[in-house]
């Protein structure tokens, strides 16, 4: 379901070379032995999720369909960006369904909180408030917003609509969900917020948009037994892991994930999470960066074509397009596009993405991994997610880092905190 393919001449080490390390990692992280051991609760989910939890994600999902106008999903990190990637990759920028999820909790800015707040105020409203550690501040400072909105517009009735999504014990969120009797649903401890979106965390957003969670399960578990073998021949994920290695030997600091759609640009929020905070460590790791193509080319794509050779590209493709169009011949042709009459816009928009290899490639000598993703549905949604969970986890084994803890994000929350006059 996804192939890796490697512009070979640029690798300058042979990727085979590495068959011993990844063998060795891959055992380790079968048998939770790694580095971070005990957050790899998201290697056997695939086999291991609670079944009657995910009929029950089912259940409040119809539940909350047939409740509201909006659905706003209130989180920040590993608690947003899965679900907010998921719905946009599988349902598309303008879906126009019924509810419409929207998102809050994810920042400061009083503008945009204040205009949630205003957007939603006379219409049907649910609230799914999600946080592993329950003390985040975006995340409290906007659900006591919407609390109080909850509480005044719904009363009593106000805890029908919310849900917690959040530790099982812990936190102040656990707290108050109790005391107002929310229903709740719990985030594994042994999966840390970026390897959380097949839990509870993305799973129940993901549903409350319409989405098949069932075929998100099935990609995952499908990609669980494609990657079983460590085998650098055939387990894509890894040989994507060990080039990565080899581009950052050879000086390659950044490397930039590329769509062609634009409804894979949340995917590639997500996977910058993903890599950032797994990676970026002890003074070690690649920067994560994303464009989407043609629409970039028209921006970065001068930097990319003759800038500072910092970067490698990885070419996320769709190899089938969730909608098509024919482009239509037209009698008079002032716009001289009719050597265009007749072609299909998703092959115009593969023949940009090759005519833009070759340019990228061997004009401006800058090496390119292609990925191909059958399609953008929910089981490949699934399939890539558990791809890039096994890729990011090896990619960061092999530098000897813990991808699983995130401790410089804690230095900014400390002055915050400080200047905020928390205790
Ligand atoms: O990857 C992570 O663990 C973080 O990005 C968290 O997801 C993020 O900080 C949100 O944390 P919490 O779910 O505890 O509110």
């Amino acid at each position: 379901m996804i192939k890796l393919e490697t512009k070979h001449a640029f690798l300058k080490e042979n990727v085979k070379d590495y068959q011993e390390s990844v063998d060795r990692l891959h055992q380790q992280l079968m048998n939770k032995e790694c580095l971070g051991n005990d957050y790899v609760g998201w290697v056997e989910w695939p086999n291991t999720y609670d079944q009657e939890e995910f009929a029950r994600i089912k259940q409040t999902a119809a539940r909350m369909r047939e409740m509201c106008d909006v659905f706003v999903v209130c989180g920040i990190g590993g608690s947003y960006l899965g679900a907010r990637a998921a719905i946009e990759m599988i349902n598309g920028l303008y879906a126009n369904k019924k509810p419409e999820i929207i998102f809050i909790g994810n920042t400061f800015s009083s503008t945009y909180i204040a205009q949630v707040m205003e957007y939603i105020k006379d219409k049907e409203v649910c609230v799914n408030v999600i946080s592993k550690s329950g003390t985040t501040t975006e995340t409290s400072l906007a659900f006591r917003l919407l609390k109080q909105f909850m509480d005044e517009k719904y009363k009593e009735q106000a805890k029908e609509r919310i849900v917690a999504t959040t530790d099982k014990a812990r936190g102040v969120l656990k707290a108050v969900a109790d005391q107002e009797g929310y229903e709740t649903f719990v985030i594994p401890d042994d999966i840390g917020g970026r390897y959380s979106v097949i839990t509870p965390v993305g799973l129940l957003p993901i549903a409350v948009a319409g989405i098949d969670i069932d075929a998100i399960m099935s990609g995952l578990k499908k990609a669980y037994e494609d990657l079983a073998d460590s085998d650098l021949d055939h387990n894509a994920a890894y040989a994507y892991a060990v080039c990565r290695r080899i581009l950052q030997n050879q000086g390659y600091d950044v490397e930039m994930l590329v769509s062609y759609e634009l409804q894979m640009s949340m995917i590639a929020e997500w996977w910058k999470q993903l890599f950032g905070e797994s990676e970026g460590k002890e003074g070690k790791g690649i920067l994560p960066d994303s464009a989407t193509f043609s629409t970039d080319l028209h921006s970065l794509g001068q930097f990319v074509q003759e800038g500072k050779k910092v970067l490698f590209e990885t070419i996320l493709m769709i190899d089938r397009p969730t909608q098509d169009i024919t482009f239509p011949s037209d009698a008079q042709n002032l716009d001289q596009m009719n050597y265009l009459s007749g072609k299909s816009v998703d092959w115009v928009n593969k023949m940009a993405a090759q005519g833009t290899l070759e340019a990228h490639v061997n004009t401006g000598g800058v090496p390119n991994l292609i990925l191909t993703l059958k399609d953008m549905s929910a089981e490949s949604f699934g399939y890539m997610c558990y791809f890039f969970f096994r890729a990011c986890a090896m990619t960061v084994l092999l530098l000897d880092v813990n991808p699983f803890n995130q401790p410089g994000v804690e230095v900014y929350k400390k002055n915050m905190f400080r200047l905020l006059g928390k205790n």
